[in-house]
């Protein structure tokens, strides 16, 4: 969005698109939400879509995609080998990123899959800036371990860092010779950094990292999931990047590293994954899990209807109109709570809204899901799904304690181009509402317990009866119907 400057009005973000496709929505009344939230087990995953106003759990395929992305799929090429839709998407990629070699999968947990399956070994060490719920769980799956070493700032819920997803460089190379390199399979730095609050990565910082792993001959990996809003960050934070396109910049980035994988339910605005290899024997190395994990080389399990769609949400990726919405409607709601004085990640960063529950709630220990509790709260005044980023996210140690996550986060996910400024504004002020009756909320716990990513399939129950106390007070405040 280009800034455009009101004549009487303060500054908002300004859509540069117009809505030709609706879906209607439904807003129950706070009983009947308060019964969907203990049949959902108090676990927002198990709710269903009707029963939601506001969906802002993820922005995991559910981006609102553009009427040129609708088109490119009526011109799908369906075959089971050779489709012209992968050649397509392919040609687009290596333009974009110069990178020639591409394995497609279905989703991106499916491209950590392939990469863990190659290359992690038991007692392998892997180095993040910071780790994802499905990136981590298939690295501990083949006996590897995580080492997440985001700069310190990173885990400062309030500041007015530009980039808190940038690694420590000294820890980085401490780390690389502690553990010697051949023990590091590779190192992966997420753009966009998901679990912190969608926080950024400088190109500084990712030139001085990789420069670091090349040095001692260790693989460098970027996650490019959420790649468009670091793009934008870039671009708009980053000393001497505002004279750069989005497209050199992305070009940049992608000179950095060997290997760049992605979930296009994020990036390209679409569904699928893809994996992109720079050397020819690395990718001969992987080229034959995709036909045993995924599909045929050609399709890797994704729709050619989705491939065709992303190849064109690829191009769009690079247009600062397309890219800033996101970030701008997150930073829009995030000074409006902040104002507030509600505990909110600051500054904005991309993906959604993140409130800091150990301080919104901060009486509730991090083993009562402070923020899988607050998660719940929300649902029933107001009927907005968010998402618990907290110790629920995380799973238990060997021993069987907890693993207390080092942000209690709730998020509220702005998939792109869905939601309008006025539905934002409702979102505040529900928010505002539970932050000013937040005592009312207690905490969670376990009814049944997934041992992998419980967060999904866990079934919770409150700790004691503060669902219908909240409930109560959010009827005396708004009546019956909302
Ligand atoms: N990497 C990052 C940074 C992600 O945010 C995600 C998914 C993945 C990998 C896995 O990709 O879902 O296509 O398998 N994040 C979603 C979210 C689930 O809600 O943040 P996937």
């Amino acid at each position: 969005m280009p800034q455009i400057t009101f004549y009487k009005h303060a500054p908002i973000p300004l859509e540069m698109h117009k809505v030709r496709i609706v879906q209607k929505l439904n807003l129950l009344p706070t009983s009947q939400r308060l019964q969907k939230i203990k049949d959902s087990g108090y676990n927002t995953f198990q709710l269903h879509n009707s029963d939601i106003f506001l969906d802002m759990l993820t922005d995991s395929g559910v981006n609102a995609m553009s009427d040129d992305m609708e088109s490119a799929m009526l011109r799908a090429d369906d075959a089971y080998a050779g489709s012209e839709s992968y050649f397509r998407m392919e040609k687009k990629l290596q333009e974009l990123f110069g990178i020639q070699y591409c394995l497609p999968a279905h989703q991106g947990r499916a491209c950590e899959n392939i990469l863990a399956t190659r290359f992690v070994k038991p007692g392998n060490c892997v180095i993040m800036n910071y780790h994802f719920t499905t990136a981590k769980a298939h690295i501990t799956r083949v006996g590897g371990r995580v080492e997440e070493l985001v700069k310190d700032e990173g885990l400062v819920s309030q500041s007015n860092l530009p980039f808190k997803g940038n690694i420590d460089l000294e820890k980085l190379e401490a780390c690389i010779l502690k553990e010697t390199p051949a023990n590091v399979p590779f190192v992966r730095l997420e753009a966009g950094t998901n679990l912190i609050g969608g926080q950024p990565v400088s190109y500084e910082n990712m030139k001085a990292a990789t420069d670091i792993c090349k040095k001692h001959g260790v693989l460098t990996v970027l996650d490019a999931s959420l790649l468009q809003d670091n793009l934008y960050f870039m671009k708009t934070r980053e000393e001497g990047m505002a004279n750069k396109t989005v497209r050199e910049i992305t070009r940049m980035v992608a000179d950095l590293f060997d290997i760049i994988y992605f979930s296009a339910r994020k990036f390209g605005f679409a569904r699928g994954g893809v994996i992109l290899v720079r050397d020819r024997e690395l990718y001969y190395s992987m080229e034959d899990l995709i036909p045993m994990f995924e599909g045929f080389l050609t399709y890797g399990g994704m729709s050619v209807r989705e491939i065709e769609a992303m190849t064109v949400g690829f191009e769009e990726s690079m247009d600062m109109n397309i890219i800033s919405q996101g970030p701008q409607f997150v930073g829009y709601c995030v000074k409006a709570l902040d104002d507030y004085g509600v505990p909110v990640i600051t500054p904005g960063g991309g993906l959604g809204a993140h409130l800091d529950a150990s301080r919104f709630v901060g009486y509730i220990p991090q083993e009562a899901y402070p923020a899988g509790a607050l998660v719940c709260a929300l649902y029933i005044c107001g009927g907005i799904r968010g998402m618990e980023r907290g110790t629920l996210s995380e799973e238990r140690n060997a021993d069987g304690s907890e693993r207390m996550a080092s942000m209690e986060l709730v998020r509220l996910a702005f998939p792109r181009r869905v939601f309008t400024l006025s539905q934002t504004e409702y979102v505040i002020d529900r928010v505002k509402w539970i932050y000013d009756h937040r005592e009312l909320i207690g905490g969670l716990r376990f009814v049944h317990e997934p041992k992998t990513l419980r967060f999904f399939t866990g079934v919770l129950e409150p700790i004691g009866d503060w669902p219908d106390k909240l409930a109560e007070a959010y009827q005396a405040e708004f009546g019956r119907d909302q």
